[in-house]
């Protein structure tokens, strides 16, 4: 398994994983379930992809991804803020057939030392209450907590 940056050509299958793998842990998810299928015009399948698109438009560079026997198997985003110097690691996803393997805490400490060498001083991540993985996952890298936030909608 390598890691290494991400190809444009590999866009639409860091979508895709993206997909398969935040089914059970998405707030868009979430929101169309309370919604009774989907909210507005758009899947949540639609507006987690093209959240993922806009890290890959905002900074390609910080897109790394693993590969196995020629597969993409796994990704990490990291955006910089050159003037605030505190990056962060946006979205990440192993391909559920790879989880455990060691492959999500291999793509995170590479998307770190990316962020460390763009001159970032301080990196953000965010996880969900029921993301029983991030949320034992991310202290255990170094993170520490600093706020929880509650996430509302309704029915227009
Ligand atoms: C989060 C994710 C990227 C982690 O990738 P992974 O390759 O499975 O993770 P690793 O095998 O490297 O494990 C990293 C750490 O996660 C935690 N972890 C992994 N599997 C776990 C499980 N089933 N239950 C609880 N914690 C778990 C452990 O702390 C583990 O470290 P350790 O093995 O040294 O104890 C992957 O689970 C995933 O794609 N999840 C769905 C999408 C998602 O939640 N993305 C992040 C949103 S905030």
């Amino acid at each position: 398994m390598t890691i290494r940056k991400f190809r444009p050509q590999e866009a639409q299958t860091i979508v895709d994983l993206t997909v398969d793998t935040f089914h059970d842990v998405s707030i868009a998810r979430q929101l169309d379930n309370l919604m009774g299928g989907h909210c507005g015009s758009t899947t949540w399948k639609d507006r987690k992809g093209d959240e993922v698109r806009s890290d890959i438009l905002a900074n390609p560079d910080g897109v790394l991804v693993a590969e196995e026997d020629g597969e993409v198997i796994g990704y990490i985003t990291c955006l910089v803020d050159p003037v605030s110097r505190i990056g962060w690691v946006h979205h990440m996803g192993v391909a559920k057939a790879h989880q455990g393997e060691g492959i999500g805490r291999q793509l995170m400490e590479a998307g770190i030392e990316y962020l460390r060498r763009e001159g970032m001083e301080c990196c953000r991540i965010e996880t969900t209450e029921n993301n029983d993985v991030g949320r034992q996952f991310y202290p255990s890298v170094g993170f520490q907590e600093i706020a929880r936030q509650i996430y509302y909608a309704m029915k227009l």
